[in-house]
């Protein structure tokens, strides 16, 4: 039943192709989707339009090192992967297969703290250095719990997202009436007969669970809705207070994702984070944001010498990685991407993401006359400002 067609796909947006085939509409457009208009996702990928690369000629690059650290780190690439909920929705291999493709790249692994797969699976099933995201549920007593299994399966950092302190309005999910599992209507059964491998696997494994949470509040119940469960369970009322508490408690590597102006990234560097990521949470929360690269060079300016600084938003090409780094990010990081490849081939599929970023990273270093991320800095780029360079 399984076609190896990812091995055909050449790029990123090939491999979405592939997954928008392979699983159900409503699924697909749950990773797909950002919030209202989708001016944000736009604008994370118009961003990259804005600056251009010039090379240098007669370079020696026979030999490129795309090596590269991260919180101390050595990873094999500056790309990490980003925490993505609800993973085995997407396909039956979830998370795993996700965690073992990171390992073979040698790059690191962010768990959602809304995986479908535990803390505690997860560190068993690779070595490959971990992250564990979280979000601020109001019960605190279960963010302590998260705190002690992480530190006890050997998590190397926590990563607070921020730009969720409410659901955003993904108006693609309500008006597929996505609930978590789907919810069998007669107009999902023609998509099921229509996606049958999807539809086995999911009918054959165990019901997809909150992981982590998984007796807690909704997540008990057998379906529900995402935005009603977030916005049950997750304290709006969280303030920089919080996250200060969070710091101490871990005690340990600390990453903020989801800062998008100077102002937040100071904060992050007085409260003690070690890193941060500028993040829009892939357009999925507030509308009309810039897009992150455009956000880059302002908190670089500000807090580039202070912390590592991280960036995800539209990340699609070896190019774009190449653009963030001259700009002064560490590395990126990518969300759907991942999930294109999972949907399309399952572990292999992300594999499969991972070597089309590695191999256009490296080519593309070639072309630059750059052999080391160190060797890329702001010289490689030309700004443009003319409205007609971007689409
Ligand atoms: C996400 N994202 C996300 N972020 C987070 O901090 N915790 C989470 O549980 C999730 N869940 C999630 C699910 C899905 C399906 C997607 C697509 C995204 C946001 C994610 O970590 C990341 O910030 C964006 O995906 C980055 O943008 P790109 O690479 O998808 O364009
Ligand atoms: C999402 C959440 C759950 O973006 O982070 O879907």
């Amino acid at each position: 039943m399984r076609e190896k067609s990812h091995e055909r796909c050449f790029s990123i947006a090939d491999l979405r192709e592939l997954a928008r085939r392979r699983i159900p509409h409503a699924v697909f457009d749950y990773i797909d989707g950002g919030a209202e208009d989708e001016i944000t996702l736009t604008n994370n990928r118009r961003a990259f339009d804005r600056y251009q690369l010039n090379a240098s000629a007669l370079v020696d690059v026979s030999q490129i090192d795309l090596s590269t650290t991260v919180l101390g780190e050595k990873i094999s690439m500056p790309l990490l992967l980003s925490p993505t909920a609800m993973t085995r929705l997407f396909h039956h291999e979830g998370e795993i297969a996700v965690v073992k493709a990171a390992q073979q790249a040698g790059i690191i692994y962010t768990l959602s703290s809304m995986s479908t797969t535990s803390i505690e699976d997860i560190a068993e099933s690779s070595n490959t250095p971990k992250w564990f995201q979280i979000y601020v549920w109001r019960d605190r007593d279960l963010l302590k719990n998260f705190f002690k299994r992480c530190k006890e399966t050997g998590y190397r950092a926590l990563c607070l997202t921020v730009d969720l302190p409410v659901h955003g309005n993904r108006e693609r999910d309500l008006k597929n009436g996505l609930t978590i599992p789907p919810r069998i209507s007669p107009k999902l059964l023609l998509d099921l007969f229509r996606h049958p491998y999807w539809t086995y696997h999911f009918l054959q494994n165990d019901a997809m669970q909150l992981a982590n949470v998984a007796d807690h509040g909704l997540a008990s119940q057998k379906q529900f809705i995402l935005k009603d469960y977030i916005d049950s369970q997750f304290d709006p009322a969280v303030t920089w207070e919080d996250a200060i508490w969070m710091v101490e408690q871990w005690d340990g590597p600390f990453v903020i994702k989801g800062i998008s102006h100077s102002e937040d990234a100071k904060r992050a560097v007085e409260i003690g984070a070690n890193a941060i990521v500028v993040s829009n949470h892939g357009g999925r929360q507030l509308d009309h944001a810039p897009g992150t690269l455009e956000v880059l060079e302002d908190i670089v300016a500000n807090v580039g010498s202070k912390i590592e600084i991280l960036i995800d938003g539209g990340f699609r090409r070896g190019t774009d990685i190449i653009k963030a780094i001259a700009l002064g990010a560490k590395a990126c990081m990518i969300g759907r991407p991942y999930l294109y490849g999972l949907c399309a081939g399952g572990k292999e599929g992300v594999d499969r993401t991972l070597q089309i970023y590695q191999e256009e990273l490296y080519r593309n270093m070639q072309l630059i006359g750059c052999r080391t991320i160190s060797e890329i800095d702001s010289r490689i780029l030309k700004k443009t400002t003319e409205l007609a360079a971007i689409k």
